[in-house]
């Protein structure tokens, strides 16, 4: 997309890690920014990046949604990139916990999506990012409730684009890897459950994964790039080995790549 001076882009979850990382990238090169978060009044002076116009937004509240597409003008560029993170084993989540997850990861941005798309239409130009995770293509225990509402926001972005393209509205998903940012992981596993080692190996492998992840930065660099592409692919797996991991993914079997993340974790069964 060029003529960036003149885009104006909304970002989901700015207030920090790979949003936040965007939306700096994004203000230097001269795009207008609307970022959001929950409580945008209480984030510190440090932590806001000059020139972000900051909206709430919380993603479980529908109320809050509609709020925030009643205040901001076309978009021209629209980054689904807030989410949260949940851990356990399926058996012992309740079904509150999991639509939870799911209002934020996918129904609650597919409600922006819906919002952003007339004006989008209208002018005959829009983007659509929307950050999933490799997860969805190699989910690893534990993290079935995570990993298919991501699995489902990438197949929306893939099934949308052929929806909206001829109106020269793309969409694309990014899937980053492991980035070492503080993201929000519900864990929900009791000690006493026959779950737990299991559970606790992969969870700390996780948690280490995340730790000695890819900067931000990397993630942003990236989505900044798609944007000044004039036909963006559908799909990017970002970040460290993600070339590799994306063609193992495409190439081995199924049961062979779930084979490989059973071992890796101890469940060899
Ligand atoms: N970190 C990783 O390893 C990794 C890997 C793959 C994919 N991702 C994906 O990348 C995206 C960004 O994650 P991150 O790692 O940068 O996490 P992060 O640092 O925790 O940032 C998450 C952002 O989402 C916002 N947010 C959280 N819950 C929200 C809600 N209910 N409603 C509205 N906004 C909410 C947060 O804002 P407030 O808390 O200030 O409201 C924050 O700005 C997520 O979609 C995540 O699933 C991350």
């Amino acid at each position: 997309m060029n003529d960036k001076k003149e885009k104006t882009v909304l970002i989901t979850g700015a207030s920090k890690g790979i949003g936040r990382a965007t939306a700096e990238k994004l203000v230097k090169k001269g795009y207008r920014v609307i970022g959001t978060c929950r409580e945008p009044e209480r984030l510190k002076e440090e932590d806001k990046v000059q020139g972000v116009l900051y909206k709430r937004l919380d993603l479980s509240d529908e109320e809050s949604i509609k709020r925030l597409l009643s205040e901001i003008p076309t978009v021209d560029v629209l980054i689904n990139n807030a989410g949260s993170s949940l851990m356990g084993p399926l058996e012992e989540l309740s079904q509150d916990t999991i639509k939870k997850l799911f209002q934020i990861n996918l129904f609650g941005h597919s409600i922006v999506m819906q919002g952003v798309l007339p004006g989008m239409r209208k002018q005959k130009k829009g983007l659509i990012i929307n950050v999933t995770s490799f997860a969805s293509r190699t989910p690893v225990p534990f993290s079935a409730v995570y990993a298919s509402a991501k699995a489902a926001m990438e197949t929306l972005s893939f099934a949308l684009n052929s929806e909206t393209r001829q109106f020269g509205v793309f969409v694309t998903a990014v899937a980053p890897v492991f980035v070492k940012t503080n993201i929000y992981q519900e864990k929900s596993c009791s000690k006493e459950s026959d779950y737990y080692p299991y559970y606790k190996k992969v969870s700390d492998m996780r948690d280490a994964g995340i730790n000695n992840g890819d900067s931000p930065d990397i993630i942003a660099k990236k989505i900044v790039k798609i944007m000044e592409l004039k036909k963006p692919k559908m799909f990017y797996a970002v970040g460290r080995n993600s070339r590799f991991l994306h063609l193992a993914s495409r190439l081995l079997p199924k049961d062979v790549v779930m084979k490989n993340i059973r071992r890796k974790f101890g469940i060899d069964k």
